[in-house]
């Protein structure tokens, strides 16, 4: 028997990763993937999809902030799951125009939670056994922390940008839900992830991208904030052992148990491809590190604690720090062809937007 499950935002960089690693866990998962793509959702990211998985997948453009498009779905397929990704995901961006973030984060996930709930509600006022809604948040509702101390999942909500205070509003929507109409959520906090089809706005990818070409590399502030590197696949495992035994209205924080200062992760990316390339003629990469401009508002460290996923659903990540940036900057070599597909002229505004002054004339 096939069971119907729709995730959306699933063209972007943590939902392909998903629709991947689903698809091959689960062979009784038929998908519907429902994503409108924005800049950072991408067809590129699940090249080869609908062939290998023809019967068991389907892509739909579409925005989740669109409630007759969302119910059409409900109503087309029988959906048992919901796994939510879509939203308005780079801080950056959030600073320099917030109100998309605010439509997608916070008004598209009131239509998911508003349709899943009308559509699942059965006449005595309970939803069948086998719903779940899994709704997928960011350790940055937290804030930020200071030299110690890890975020719980009972942790205050204290976002500093206009992204994660949006991803904010969207959990307690969701909280919300849970305890008002008692609609089967569960909520996942995850720490950054990094791996393969990660836009290249993000630090990891866009490090990597520079320092291949020989361009200077940005690094916010003095380089000491510190972010808790997750492998994307980890999270995947963890998302799939969430949905199969976790609890309606938990919350559990999935975290990499990696962290690095920004420093150390940009220095770590010019070594591996000084050796893998050869030290350009001016010198090692980490001469391309430029100390700029901070993002307002920058939190300076998060960390989770991880004990409730792992004692109660016995997931931990495998992959090491490590050895996950040296997969990722191989991915990157081997797939240039990608990364030059998906930016396009929209992205050099962007970049020069963000950049040009922190960085200077060129
Ligand atoms: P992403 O920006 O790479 O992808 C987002 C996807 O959502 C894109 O495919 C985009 O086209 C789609 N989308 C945006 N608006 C939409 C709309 N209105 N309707 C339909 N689709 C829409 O994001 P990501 O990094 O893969 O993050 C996925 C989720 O995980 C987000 O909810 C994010 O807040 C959360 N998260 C991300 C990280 C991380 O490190 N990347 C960490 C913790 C939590
Ligand atoms: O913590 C989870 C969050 O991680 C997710 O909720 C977000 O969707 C995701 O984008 C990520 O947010 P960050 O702001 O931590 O990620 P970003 O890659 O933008 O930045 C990581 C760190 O690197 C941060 O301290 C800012 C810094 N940075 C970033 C960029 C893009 C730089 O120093 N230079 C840069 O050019």
């Amino acid at each position: 028997m096939t069971m119907d499950v729709l995730i959306t935002g699933g063209c972007g960089f943590i939902g392909s990763n998903f629709v991947r690693f689903i698809l091959n866990a689960r062979e009784d998962v038929r998908l519907v993937n429902i994503d409108n793509l924005t800049y950072a959702g991408n067809l590129a990211n699940l090249d080869g999809m609908e062939g290998g998985f023809a019967d068991r997948y389907h892509f739909i453009r579409g925005d989740i902030c669109d409630p007759f498009c969302v119910k059409g779905l409900f109503e087309r397929f029988q959906i048992r799951w919901v796994i939510h990704f879509a939203a308005e995901s780079h801080v950056d961006r959030s600073i320099l125009g917030p109100e998309a973030f605010i439509r997608t984060n916070v008004l598209g996930t009131f239509h998911l939670l508003e349709t899943a709930r009308n559509i699942w509600l059965q006449k005595d006022g309970s939803y069948p056994p086998d719903r779940r809604f899994l709704h997928i948040s960011t350790d940055e509702v937290f804030g930020s922390l200071g030299d110690s101390g890890l975020f719980t999942e009972e942790s205050p909500y204290d976002p500093s940008s206009p992204y994660s205070a949006s991803k904010a509003a969207a959990d307690h929507l969701a909280r919300a839900y849970f305890r008002t109409y008692r609609l089967p959520v569960i909520m996942t906090h995850s720490s950054n992830n990094y791996g393969p089809y990660q836009f290249p706005e993000k630090l990891i990818p866009l490090m990597i991208q520079n320092a291949r070409k020989g361009i200077e590399l940005p690094v916010y502030g003095d380089g000491g904030n510190v972010r808790d590197w997750l492998y994307v696949e980890d999270h995947c495992r963890a998302l799939l052992r969430v949905l199969e035994k976790g609890r309606p209205g938990e919350t559990y924080n999935v975290g990499g148990m990696a962290e690095k200062r920004n420093s150390e992760v940009v220095e770590l990316i010019c070594e591996y491809l000084d050796r893998k390339l050869g030290i350009r003629g001016e010198g090692p990469r980490t001469k391309l590190i430029r100390f700029v401009l901070d993002r307002p508002g920058h939190d300076r460290r998060y960390a989770l604690d991880t004990s409730k996923i792992r004692k109660e659903l016995g997931w931990e990540p495998t992959m090491k720090f490590e050895q996950g940036i040296r997969t990722t900057i191989d991915w990157y070599l081997e797939n240039t062809r990608w990364v030059e597909g998906i930016l396009d002229g929209s992205y050099r505004e962007y970049y020069a937007k963000q950049y040009g002054q922190r960085l200077g004339p060129q």
